[in-house]
């Protein structure tokens, strides 16, 4: 069975949902970026949205409650805005909030997971490196899904300190960013492991750093596309999917609850997106005394 059998049974859909409606993208800053890059391969014709709240960023250092508050906060905002589904595309917003927000949200959803079951397929060598926040890695959720597939593979868990900032400021090259990659990455291959793991949507946008330290030596896992293939079967299951050509340039709408000019640079320079970033904001209950004003 399929990851997605269990996401598409969402009994609280919308019953005004609008096919022609936009689908809400959402991560703690950048990172959600290499999600939005497979759902435009996959689904051309959809209307997206998407969030960063580069403004709280990194999560992975943050307490549950803020992560949860956030998450909810993000998603009745894009629920608000017209979104007909939404897409948690943040490894850590997931495994502390998946279920909670599945439950009070009224649109089906897609949340996205460390691709381990994929790379106990690809793995020769039986060890495995994992790169994710050190949230995720602690989480109940991680944790079961690490269970179930540890009795024939070792897996080597890494935070990765330091990196979801790096991406923040579009540093994807640095010396100093090379070194911390580095330093993570050379246990992985003194231990023999094949195969990685990048359990944070940011790190994807690290894969040619990665190449350049590891060359050939290690498989990499990126789930973007499969979550997007995700999405597709879950809007074909709500009849939500979006069937008209889309108008000339179906340009996302971006949104950033800081100033949003990093977002603009990756977006053009990663996924060649010329687009402006709106800033927005989004009030919750743990951030609602500390939401500076940006021009
Ligand atoms: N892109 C987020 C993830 O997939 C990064 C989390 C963070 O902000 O630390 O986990």
């Amino acid at each position: 069975m399929s990851a997605s059998a269990v996401t598409l049974l969402n009994p609280t859909t919308r019953a005004d949902a609008d096919a022609s409606a936009p689908v809400g993208i959402f991560d703690s800053g950048l990172g959600g970026l290499s999600v939005l890059r497979a759902v435009r391969a996959v689904l051309p014709h959809e209307r997206l949205i998407y969030v960063a709240d580069s403004l709280h960023a990194p999560y992975g250092e943050k307490d549950d409650d803020f992560i949860v508050d956030r998450t909810l906060a993000i998603g009745e905002w894009l629920v608000a805005q017209g979104a007909k589904a939404l897409v948690v595309a943040c490894n850590t917003a997931t495994a502390q909030s998946i279920a909670l927000v599945r439950e009070r949200l009224p649109i089906p959803l897609v949340g996205v997971e460390p691709g381990i079951k994929p790379a106990t397929a690809v793995s020769k060598s039986r060890v495995v490196g994992v790169l994710a926040t050190q949230v995720t890695l602690r989480s109940a959720r991680f944790q079961s899904l690490l269970d179930r597939y540890a009795a024939d593979c070792r897996f080597i868990l890494q935070p990765g300190h330091g990196l979801v900032q790096a991406v923040e400021r579009c540093d994807t090259s640095s010396p100093q960013l090379m070194a911390l990659l580095e330093s993570y990455l050379a246990p992985m291959l003194d231990a023999h492991a094949d195969t990685l793991v990048l359990g944070c949507t940011h790190y994807p946008f690290l894969d040619r750093a990665i190449r350049e330290i590891a060359g050939e030596r290690l498989h990499i896992i990126d789930t973007s596309v499969a979550i997007a293939r995700q999405l597709d079967r879950l809007l074909d299951a709500h009849t939500l999917k979006h069937a008209a050509s889309p108008d000339t340039d179906n340009v996302p709408r971006f949104c950033s609850t800081a100033d949003g000019e990093s977002q603009r640079q990756l977006a053009a320079s990663l996924l060649q997106i010329d687009a402006p970033v709106e800033h927005v904001s989004i009030p919750s209950r743990r951030t609602r005394l500390a939401e500076p004003d940006i021009a």
